[in-house]
């Protein structure tokens, strides 16, 4: 049921900050400070490249993980959506790790692909909700995550719950490697740990982001904009828009916004820009000015030193926790999610059913 709440979408919302700690139990040694995976005499070490391939929110959660297992397992990762994967003859060499991430393990283009992969002779691990489902059956390496049922069209918790696997795995390939020392691996654990609480931490700005909601809900594009593993979420929050309000949204890599997408900007257009402080931040904000000094009108979603810095001359700012980079993805996830909810009720739309879209999808 949807208990208190007005729609599955915004329960499931809610539900991150559980479902995550749920999924993290099976993944964190807590007192050891250490990362497993539920599957032990599983052996990583020998895996020179990772191919990952998936749809929808679940392919973001996936180019998220590219950006981890390339910086701390220095593993070489290739990634496709699964309708492109499977039919452009991929290269997979022998000793190859192919991973596969789906809510529902069902994903008609997904499974087709992982059944191609597996026939090149490569070793199949799947990050699926549905331990049932097809995927996790045909899967060498099962990574389940203890999301519990989805019903929203829009996936939400489901995402979180992968890219906390994800972290985890990427930790695991990275200590297989021989790249952690323990300590390394003990503040991971310790960062992963932190998730939950920061979550919640974001769910508190709930009202805040409804109250900004109705500016952009007149909007008729909407553009998202981000660089590293803030990129993905940027294509994410575009997604999570366009299916539920029926706004027009893209994500862009914020540095690619003067190859072209700036020529879109006026002051009609929103411009959502998720930028943690951190390394990349003034990188960010310079894409950022070049867009307001276009009339551009900023959202910037950041955390506390990031919009005392930068959040001046801002339509709205929506202020995150201080996290890790390695949680900033779940976190950040959480206003992505809630402005997309609350445009899509200021519209007045069916958020748990939006059209033409099903939960599930089985053709190709
Ligand atoms: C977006 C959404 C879809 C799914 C996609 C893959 O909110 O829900 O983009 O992410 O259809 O579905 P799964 O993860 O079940 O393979």
């Amino acid at each position: 049921s949807k208990g208190n709440h007005r729609h599955y979408m915004l329960k499931e919302i809610y539900e991150q900050p559980i479902v995550v700690a749920q999924t993290l139990r099976s993944y964190l040694q807590q007192l050891e400070g250490r990362v497993s995976l539920p599957i032990p005499e599983f052996s990583l070490n020998a895996i020179k490249r990772v191919t990952i391939v998936a749809c929808g929110t679940s392919y973001y959660a996936g180019m998220v993980a590219k950006y981890w297992f390339e910086q701390f397992a220095r593993v070489p990762v290739d990634i496709d959506v699964a309708s492109e994967f499977r039919y452009r003859a991929p290269v997979m060499e022998p000793g190859g790790l192919a991973l596969f991430i789906s809510q529902s393990g069902e994903t008609a283009d997904t499974l087709a692909a992982l059944r191609h992969a597996k026939a090149e002779g490569q070793t199949i691990a799947v990050v699926v909700n549905v331990p049932t489902s097809t995927m996790a059956r045909e899967a060498d390496l099962l990574l389940p995550t203890h999301a519990g049922p989805e019903i929203g069209v829009a996936s939400t918790k489901a995402f979180t719950c992968q890219l906390a696997v994800l972290a985890a795995l990427a930790t695991n390939l990275a200590q297989a490697k021989g790249l952690l020392t323990p300590e390394d691996e003990r503040a991971i654990v310790r960062h992963l740990a932190e998730a939950p609480a920061s979550l919640n931490a974001a769910l508190a700005y709930d009202e805040s982001i409804a109250a900004m909601a109705h500016t952009i809900a007149g909007a008729r594009d909407v553009l998202y904009l981000g660089r590293g593993t803030d990129y993905p979420l940027a294509l994410e929050g575009a997604l999570k828009l366009k299916e539920i309000s029926y706004i027009h949204a893209e994500g862009y890599a914020a540095g690619e916004m003067k190859h072209g997408p700036i020529a879109l900007i006026d002051e009609n257009v929103p411009v959502i820009v998720i930028a943690p402080s951190g390394p990349l931040f003034d990188k960010t904000v310079s894409n950022m000015q070049e867009v307001q000094a276009r009339g551009g009108k900023v959202v910037l979603i950041s955390d506390y030193d990031g919009i005392q810095a930068a959040g001046e001359n801002c339509m709205a700012t929506i202020t995150m926790p201080k996290v890790h980079p390695l949680i900033a993805p779940l976190v950040y996830a959480v206003p992505v999610q809630l402005l997309a909810y609350h445009v899509a009720v200021a519209k007045g739309t069916d958020v748990d059913q939006p059209r033409n879209l099903a939960k599930s999808v089985t053709v190709e």
